[in-house]
């Protein structure tokens, strides 16, 4: 059968049922679907309805009895403790078997949830796959979220337990995690009666009695247990993610579609075929994490690499060369924010030098947009084809991308190349009329999505509706900005809504202003999302003091700051705010983010026809350059 991009995508798009009913089959069903997509409930579209299968067999068992027991299944490298430590695929599923015992033992049962707020030890892989194991659904949560973060999620999620650790490293110190898990479950509405806690050396965490058990002894004591056979329909995990308000939304991910379309990936998409080493530099809290560190290598029989460190400073910015020679990795995916840090520190790649890497063959850079000259550098220094690929959370797998699997297409820098078999993307103008190539729009992908993306929202399927089907009917709402240029490649170029994206972190200002406004002295405020060099984009909130404060500004600009920190967590990276005597709003009350933005950033701006007082923007032109806006760039 022809297999170029063009043929392929066209059948995905026109025979999507017997495209995907063909990919499955490299998946093993305990029970074949009934039909592969059921949309008998539009728009909630469900794919392999009627198949049973089980993920965790899928990605460790199936492989101990295929032949490959004894190849590397994960290599946790950790730098910061300055320990490797590998696991076979048989021991792996050994270890994972186990866990599935601690958590059986401990009454969790198929539909249950289980939270899991971890720092990257391969505990954190452990449980993410015990959980798979017996059909439980886990919500893992990024470690640089405050236990204000971690409340709000268990009070969505109503977890059954908690697995943690005692703390997390970052460079130069040592992160508690026990203090943040109690002050979330003293916040939370919904907290479990029972946690388990991983004790590292770095700190040792008191246990509260009754409620901790100790990973270690738990495992000691567990009956390893085989897996359960689930529906194809039936959620493996739900996993927060930013929207322009404080509430997060919790994106289900379900087992049969998720399992095929990241297996498809692997080949397709990123070229790797199973046996080889591929590592995603990004963290198990985050959507790359779940399905580029932890499922989609192992369902394809790959070995993956947990990485406990940093690009740069753990120890030097060699330290991703060093990860890749020493375990042979083939295809390497991160981040442009950590590409941005190795060429500060690196500029002349004398680091990328000092390693061999006979089996490298490609970077894939994905979580923000790619700078061209970023992209440019990384090729120069490594010589491999580097690849901006676009996607979300939502999606938990490319929407756009080079797929250097099927066929390579000429890299246009800046853009993410053409849309993946499965995702009809197209651009809309606002009144939902298609607009030509080379002008902007929203960015929209035609129903239904391809499998393995959200089925709906946790426990929300009319907030599902409203956010993603309802603005365009008939399609998805990306959230992002773009056009597709006569080539057909596809360009993202900003957000539509209030969410900014801080070193490949997506982080919503709306959640910041909500802090911002709980200050007792705070009487409006705003956050907007400024260019940086480094990070892509950081932070930068302006308050309006309540009348008759009169204490110093310094002060209580010093209080937001760590107001944020605490609640939303260090990973928000919001350390620059100012007071202002007024915002700049429209007759109708809005205020007018954008063009504090571009006066922020020194881009030219038009002031808006609606403005209330057009005068607001001198003065905030004037505070901002108090704050060094707008930045030399370049
Ligand atoms: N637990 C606790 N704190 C954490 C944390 C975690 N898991 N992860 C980050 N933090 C803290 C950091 O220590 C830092 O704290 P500080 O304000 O006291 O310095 C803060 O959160 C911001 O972290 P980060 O954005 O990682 O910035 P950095 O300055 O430490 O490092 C980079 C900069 C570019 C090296 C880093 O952002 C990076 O490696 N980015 C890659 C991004 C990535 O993998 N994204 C995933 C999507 S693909
Ligand atoms: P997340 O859900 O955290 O993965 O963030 C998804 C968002 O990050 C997208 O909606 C985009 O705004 C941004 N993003 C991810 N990848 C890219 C990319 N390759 N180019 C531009 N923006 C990207």
């Amino acid at each position: 059968m022809p297999s170029d991009y063009q043929t392929l995508y066209l059948r995905s798009l026109e025979d999507p049922e017997g495209f995907w009913a063909q990919a499955a089959g490299d998946i093993h069903w305990e029970r074949k679907w009934e039909r592969v997509l059921d949309d008998s409930r539009r728009p909630f579209y469900r794919w392999f309805a009627g198949g049973v299968l089980n993920t965790c067999h899928n990605a460790l068992d199936r492989h101990v009895e295929a032949g490959r027991a004894e190849q590397l299944a994960l290599i946790y490298d950790s730098p910061v403790i300055g320990t490797v430590k590998r696991y076979t695929f048989r021991q792996l599923r050994d270890t994972v078997a186990r866990f599935a015992g601690v958590l059986r033992q401990q009454g969790i049962q198929k539909g249950d949830r289980v939270i899991i707020y971890m720092p990257m030890v391969p505990e954190a892989v452990v449980a993410m796959l015990a959980c798979a194991r017996i059909g439980a659904i886990h919500s893992v949560v990024f470690g640089g979220f405050a236990g204000n973060e971690l409340a709000k999620r268990i009070n969505d999620a109503e977890p059954k337990l908690i697995v943690s650790a005692s703390c997390g490293i970052e460079p130069g110190r040592v992160i508690e995690y026990k203090p943040l898990l109690d002050e979330a479950l003293a916040l939370s509405t919904a907290a479990p009666s029972r946690c388990i806690i991983l004790q590292r050396a770095q700190a040792k965490a008191a246990l509260t009695p009754g409620r901790d058990l100790d990973w270690d002894e738990a495992m000691a004591n567990a009956t390893p247990v085989d897996c359960v056979p689930v529906a194809a329909t039936d959620p493996l995990y739900i996993l927060y993610t930013s929207g322009s308000t404080g509430i997060p939304k919790g994106v289900v991910r379900d087992h049969g579609g998720h399992a095929v379309a990241l297996k498809w990936s692997m080949r397709n998409i990123f070229g790797v075929a199973p046996g080889e080493v591929f590592w995603a530099a990004s963290d198990v809290g985050w959507v790359v994490g779940h399905s580029y560190i932890v499922y989609a290598p192992l369902l394809h029989g790959c070995t993956t690499i947990l990485y406990e460190g940093k690009p740069v400073g753990t120890p030097d910015p060699g330290a991703f060369w060093r990860v890749v020679s020493e375990h042979g990795v083939c295809t390497l995916f991160t981040a442009p924010t950590a590409f941005r840090a190795i060429k500060r520190d690196d500029p002349n790649g004398e680091h990328v030098k000092r390693y061999s890497r006979d089996k490298f063959r490609a970077l894939f850079l994905a979580g923000e947009r790619c700078d061209p000259d970023t992209l440019l550098w990384a090729q120069r220094q490594l010589n491999v084809p580097v690849i901006d690929h676009w996607w979300q959370t939502e999606t938990g797998w490319p929407i756009v991308a080079n797929p250097i699997g099927i066929e390579k297409f000429p890299v246009k820098p800046g853009s993410a190349t053409k849309p993946v078999p499965g995702y009809d993307v197209r651009v809309l103008n606002s009144e939902g009329k298609e607009v030509s190539a080379g002008t902007i729009g929203s960015i929209v992908i035609k129903l239904p999505l391809p499998p393995g993306t959200l089925p709906t929202m946790w426990n929300n399927d009319q907030g599902y509706k409203k956010y993603y089907l309802d603005p365009y009917p008939g399609y998805y709402l990306s959230g992002d900005a773009g056009y597709k240029d006569e080539d057909g490649y596809v360009w993202i170029m900003s957000r539509i809504d209030d969410i900014i994206n801080v070193a490949g972190h997506r982080l919503s200002t709306g959640a910041m202003e909500e802090v911002l406004a709980s200050h007792p002295d705070v009487a409006e405020c705003a956050v907007i999302g400024t260019a940086d060099e480094l990070k892509g984009e950081l932070p930068l909130g302006m308050i309006v003091l309540k009348a008759g404060v009169n204490r110093s500004h310094q002060q209580i600009v010093s209080e937001i700051i760590q107001l944020v920190r605490d609640k939303i967590g260090p990973v928000a990276a919001f350390k620059q705010a100012t007071v202002v005597k007024r915002l700049p709003k429209t007759r109708s009350g809005k205020i007018l983010r954008g063009t504090m933005r571009k006066i922020a950033d020194g881009q030219e701006y038009k002031v808006p026809p609606t403005i209330d007082d057009p005068a607001i923007l001198g003065e905030i032109s004037e505070s901002l350059k108090t704050l060094g806006y707008p930045k030399p760039q370049g």
